[in-house]
C-alpha cells in the first residue's frame, strides 16, 4: 500500500487530544489542503471560519450537544456553505442592473445552489482530515454545527446566503494510536452496479453483522427491541436530531425568502 492509501485506512476520529498546539506551519498546510480540494466551477463557494477565541470553542462545546472535546481542541474549523460571497460580487459587478437591462429576471440562491455550495465545504473538510492524518494529527468531524441555527448565526456573524454544514476539531493524539478501527457495512451493500438495489431482510442481517457482534451484550436502548429499532431511538427520534432537522429548515427559511 503507498502512503497515501495508508494514511486513509489507518484513519480514526480523534476526541481527545494532547496539551499540545498545532504549529504554524502545520496550520497554514491544513489550511492549503482544503482550498486545493475540488470545487464546483473552481468558485470555492465555501468559507472556513478558523475559531481562534477560547471563549467561542467553549460555546459551540455546548451549542454542538454538549461536546467537551470541542473547547480542549486546538483548532476548530467551521466549513460554511457560502454564495454570500459570490452573490455580493454580483453586486459589486451591476448584475442586478444587467438584469434589468436585458430584462431578464436576477436569479438568486435556490436548494441547488445551497447543495452545490455545501459540496464545496464538505469536499474541502475532507481534505483537510487527510491532510492532518499525513502530519501525525487527527480530527473528528461535528455535525452538531447544524443545530442551533440562530445562535451560531449571530455568534458567527453569518449572513444570510452561508450556512455551517461541518466542522472538524484537530490536535495532536494523546497517545499512540491503539485499538481497532471502527467496522463498516460489506462493500456489496454500499456499491450498486450501475442501478440502486433495495435490500431484503436477509440482506440486512448480514449487513448489520458486524455492527452486532461490535455491539456485542450490551443492552438496546429503552422500549428496543432489536438493534435498528435501537439506531432509530438513539439517533434518529433523539433531541438532537430533531434540534438538527428544525435548525436546518430555519436555515433554508431566511436563505430561500423571496
Ligand atoms: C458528518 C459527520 C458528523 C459527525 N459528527 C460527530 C459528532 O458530532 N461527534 C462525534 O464525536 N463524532 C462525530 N462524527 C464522527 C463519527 O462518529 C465517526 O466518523 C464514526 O463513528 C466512524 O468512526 P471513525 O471516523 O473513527 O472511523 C461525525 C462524522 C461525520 C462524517
Amino acid at each position: 500500500m503507498n502512503d497515501s492509501l495508508k494514511t486513509i485506512f489507518n484513519r480514526k476520529s480523534l476526541r481527545t487530544f494532547a496539551d499540545k498546539d498545532i504549529c504554524k506551519e502545520d496550520r497554514k498546510l491544513l489550511l492549503k489542503a482544503a482550498m486545493r480540494a475540488p470545487t464546483a466551477g473552481n468558485l470555492m463557494s465555501y468559507t472556513i471560519i478558523d475559531v481562534k477565541d477560547q471563549g467561542t470553542k467553549e460555546i459551540l462545546a455546548e451549542t454542538c450537544d454538549n461536546q467537551p472535546m470541542i473547547a480542549k481542541a486546538p483548532m476548530v474549523l467551521i466549513f460554511l456553505a457560502d454564495m454570500q460571497r459570490l452573490y455580493d460580487y454580483f453586486e459589486y459587478s451591476g448584475v442586478p442592473d444587467l438584469c434589468k437591462k436585458t430584462g431578464t429576471s436576477y436569479a438568486k440562491p435556490r436548494e441547488g445552489d445551497f447543495l452545490l455550495a455545501a459540496n464545496d465545504a464538505i469536499v474541502a473538510a475532507e481534505n483537510v482530515v487527510i491532510a492532518a492524518e499525513s502530519l501525525g494529527l487527527g480530527s473528528c468531524y461535528i455535525g452538531d454545527i447544524i443545530e442551533n441555527f440562530e445562535t451560531h448565526r449571530d455568534l458567527l456573524k453569518l449572513p444570510r446566503w452561508t450556512f455551517p454544514v461541518t466542522m472538524l476539531i484537530i490536535g495532536h493524539p494523546k497517545q499512540k494510536k491503539s485499538g481497532s478501527m471502527t467496522t463498516r457495512f460489506p462493500t456489496e451493500f454500499i456499491v450498486h452496479e450501475n442501478s440502486y438495489r433495495r435490500l431484503s431482510g436477509q440482506d440486512f442481517d448480514r449487513m448489520f453483522h458486524d455492527t452486532r457482534e461490535h455491539f456485542g451484550n450490551a443492552p438496546y436502548i429503552k422500549n428496543a427491541e432489536n438493534l435498528g429499532q435501537h439506531i432509530y431511538l438513539r439517533k434518529f427520534s433523539s433531541d438532537f436530531m430533531i434540534e438538527m432537522r428544525r435548525s436546518f429548515k430555519a436555515g433554508m427559511k431566511v436563505w430561500l425568502e423571496e
